[in-house]
């Protein structure tokens, strides 16, 4: 491939090192061009491994030869770095999520606009294999029309793991901040936008052991919520940095004729299981005991009977677990093909509103309304073949 579109980097902390490796290594249409962060030398340790620029934020802005920078800052900067970005005249691909507040977001999407610039937020999870296959399955028709889902993302909290994990307990963190854009773009993606969401949050454990220091959550820490969805799907939403252990299904989508278990939203891949609704009602007819014979082979035992209706679709061999760059590979191909990236504008602001209607709905009691819409973008394709596997 001959052209590339040059690529700055601003936020060079725990996140980054997969961005670059797989920007310098596998994706063929960009050049990684620099490095920035607030604190230099980080830029310039990253400089060092990954044979880049190292710049200050200010200088990789001024350089006129970067059209798209990719901002890794925490979630509390991205509002002002995107809206930098922006000015600076670049395509800004954003860490999740685009902007803390929804306003914020609406302001960027309007300066994107009036500057005819992309400008989208992560996650790009959703144009890996395991969710394409999970999206090419369900509109198919197979599991037919959308009723149910439900999608649920529960940990002890990234303090026990992150180097630096402050950000995840303030304004801004939390397991619906965080991780919650993984499964709603996933769902929109899948189903179109959301409608109404109705919310109920808990902290479990308000105080926790940030680098050895006891600090008090700014957040919550457990978000329960109800999404009803303008396709009229209903389903259930449970993010939680308080859950030691669960058997909880991280994303499933019910449908009028079926069931789709999709894989981790927050991986490139993973088999997906799709359950035909016509083959259950056939082995709950073949049961010759009447109730509750019928009952028991319906619910009770459902996954042992249900291997007969059972039908797996294997991870794609050639795609990894963590392909992160690939939504600012499809941007960069957006630059060169002159058409606009899948992770579009619309889908990243109407997530922001999603997660600040989690927070609205918790606090008033009542249901948030949205006022926001964005259409599913277009299937990945070909363009899978801009992953040179190594
Ligand atoms: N860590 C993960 O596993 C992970 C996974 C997926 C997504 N993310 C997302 O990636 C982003 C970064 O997370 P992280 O874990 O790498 O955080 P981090 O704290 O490890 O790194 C953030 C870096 O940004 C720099 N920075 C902060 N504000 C800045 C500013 N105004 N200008 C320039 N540099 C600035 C910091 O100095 C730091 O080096 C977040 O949005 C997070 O949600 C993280």
């Amino acid at each position: 491939m001959e052209k590339k579109v040059k690529v700055g980097i601003i936020g060079c902390g725990t996140i980054a090192d997969v961005y670059m490796t797989n920007l310098t290594q596998h994706y063929q249409n960009v050049e990684l061009a620099g490095a920035a962060d607030l604190f230099v030398q980080k830029a310039q340790e990253a400089a060092e491994k990954f044979q880049i620029k190292a710049y200050t934020v200010e200088e990789l802005l001024a350089d006129p030869e970067i059209q798209l920078v990719l901002d890794l800052t925490i979630p509390a900067a991205h509002y002002s770095v995107n809206k930098q970005i922006l000015e600076a005249g670049k395509h800004c691909y954003c860490e999740k999520p685009l902007a803390l507040r929804f306003e914020e977001a609406k302001e960027l999407a309007a300066l994107a606009a009036q500057k005819n610039l992309m400008c989208v937020a992560a996650p790009d999870t959703f144009l890996g294999a395991g969710l394409q296959q999970s999206k090419a399955i369900i509109d198919s028709g197979v599991i037919g029309e959308p009723i149910g889902f439900t999608a649920n993302m529960t940990c002890a909290g990234h303090d026990l793991w992150h180097p630096n994990p402050g950000f995840y307990y303030k304004t801004g963190g939390g397991p619906m901040f965080d991780m919650g854009p993984y499964y709603l773009t996933a769902l929109v993606y899948f189903m179109g936008p959301i409608k109404k969401i109705s919310c109920y949050t808990a902290s479990g454990r308000p105080v926790r052991n940030i680098l050895g220091v006891e600090t008090r959550t700014e957040v919550p820490t457990t978000y329960t919520a109800i999404l009803e969805f303008v396709c009229g799907a209903i389903g259930t939403m449970t993010m939680s940095f308080d859950t030691w252990s669960t058997s909880l299904p991280l994303l499933e989508v019910y449908g009028t004729k079926g069931s789709v278990y999709a894989p981790d939203p927050d991986s490139y891949n993973g088999p997906v299981i799709v359950y035909d609704g016509e083959k259950l009602k056939n082995i709950v007819e073949a049961v010759t005991e009447p109730h509750p014979a019928k009952i028991i082979t319906m619910v009770t035992n459902q996954h042992n009977c249900q291997e007969e209706a059972k039908m797996e679709f294997p991870e794609n061999p050639e795609h990894r677990a963590n392909m992160r760059g690939l939504g600012v590979s499809d941007m960069a191909q957006a630059i060169l093909d002159g058409r606009e990236s899948r992770m579009s504008t619309d889908i990243s602001v109407h997530v922001v509103e999603a997660l600040n209607a989690f927070e609205e709905s918790a606090k008033t009691g009542s249901a948030y309304i949205m006022q926001t819409s964005c259409k599913p973008t277009a299937p990945m394709g070909k363009d899978w073949a801009l992953w040179e596997v190594r």
